[in-house]
């Protein structure tokens, strides 16, 4: 089947800046500032600025950015950091590669996100930290985490990897907790040319800290006052970057766009859970998951009509088999696995067109109202 909406189109959102981008590429390459050096630094103050941040610090993924965050906090073995199973892996292995234990809470019902009345009872004496997803560039509930966090003494990391220039109450994420994390990934809504990440933190303290982390624990050229790691970012990809933060809040208000017309067309089908924007937020859709009962025939027959889907995320973190020593089990945490049961992710990106959208709005429809009779 030839696929007519295809689920991400990096081709054509890229098509308009290609110019600029190759440009940008052949600097850093007539300047060999292939790892680390000037274009970070600039793509640091631009993506801070955008952030409405004191520091950002360029990484290598997200996942670093999650575990030089944890690092720098001081978390290691024997500490425990509550996170929510709704949500890509790496949240939880970056607690894991620092030596800690990740503890689950689950998400609220609603909007996807941490429940921040599920902390109490995830609190131990060894919790050093929380981290709150802003999953699907929803963020999360985040007054109530921060002033729970506050009152036990413990870090709040937001996990914004999906969530570039979203809004909690009129702020951006990124200086809602202490530090948060962004993924560059291609298909992110800022996406670099390969794998990169950043963070954004308010405290000189840590930001300083997390810029030696970063480079092998140097506070020089060979001097080395801790031990570190190698998660610089790229050159490359900086430049990259620096080109496509000019497009971002465009793309983002096409998405947010995109999901209104999405909504407005499938609030109240039967058999479909439209996902819901808290009225305090700027969501920036990220994803756009929808809920249903019978996910395999409902994607079966949009595959079979040219739409292309996703699934974020079949498995919550707590059953992965990776994570069976945590000694979780099925039933745990209903809503985060009535979620991976459901959800289907349509095609969202800033150059979805009209006629996409009607295609897939038809499709669902038609696929909901098989998918109910088998
Ligand atoms: C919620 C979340 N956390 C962490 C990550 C990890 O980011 P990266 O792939 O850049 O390492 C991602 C990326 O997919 C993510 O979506």
């Amino acid at each position: 089947m030839q696929i007519k909406v295809p689920f991400l189109d990096l081709k054509t959102h890229h098509a308009p800046m290609l110019d600029d981008i190759n440009r940008a590429i052949q600097e850093v390459i007539q300047s060999s500032a292939f790892a680390g050096g000037p274009f970070v630094a600039a793509f640091e103050q631009e993506f801070a600025a955008f952030c409405d941040a004191p520091h950002a610090l360029g990484v290598g993924s997200g996942t670093e950015a999650l575990w030089l965050s944890l690092l720098a906090c001081g978390i290691g073995p024997g500490d425990e950091v509550i996170t929510v199973p709704s949500t890509f892996m790496a949240t939880a292995e970056a607690i894991t590669y620092c030596g800690a234990r990740p503890v689950f809470v689950d998400v609220d019902e609603r909007t996807y996100t941490m429940n921040p009345e599920a902390l109490q009872s995830a609190l131990t004496t060894r919790t050093r930290a929380i981290i709150p997803v802003h999953l699907f560039g929803q963020p999360a509930d985040m007054d109530p985490i921060v002033e729970f966090a506050r009152k036990h003494g413990l870090y709040v990391i937001e996990d914004a990897c999906q969530a570039h220039g979203a809004e909690y109450k009129g702020r951006r994420v990124g200086i809602l907790g202490d530090t948060a994390c962004f993924s560059f990934y291609p298909g992110k809504n800022l996406g670099a040319f390969g794998e990169a990440g950043a963070i954004v933190t308010g405290s000189t303290e840590l930001s300083e800290k997390i810029r030696i982390l970063r480079d092998h624990g140097q506070v020089r050229k060979y001097f080395h006052t801790m031990v570190g790691w190698n998660c610089r970012m790229d050159g490359i990809q900086a430049a990259v970057l620096r080109i496509k933060l000019r497009h971002l809040e465009a793309g983002n208000e096409r998405r947010r766009a995109h999901a209104a017309e999405y909504d407005a067309a499938l609030s109240g089908v039967k058999g479909i859970v439209i996902p819901a924007q808290r009225s305090c937020v700027r969501h920036v859709y990220h994803v756009y998951a929808i809920c249903v009962n019978e996910r395999d025939e409902v994607t079966k027959c949009l595959a079979d009509r040219g739409i292309a889907t996703g699934i974020h995320y079949p498995v919550p973190i707590h059953l992965q088999q990776a994570y069976r020593n945590l000694g979780y089990t099925q039933g745990a945490f209903p809503i985060a696995e009535r979620c991976a049961a459901g959800f289907v992710s349509l095609p969202m990106y800033p150059e979805l067109t009209e006629a996409h959208l009607e295609m897939v709005i038809e499709g669902v429809k038609e696929a909901v109202a098989r998918g109910s009779e088998v």
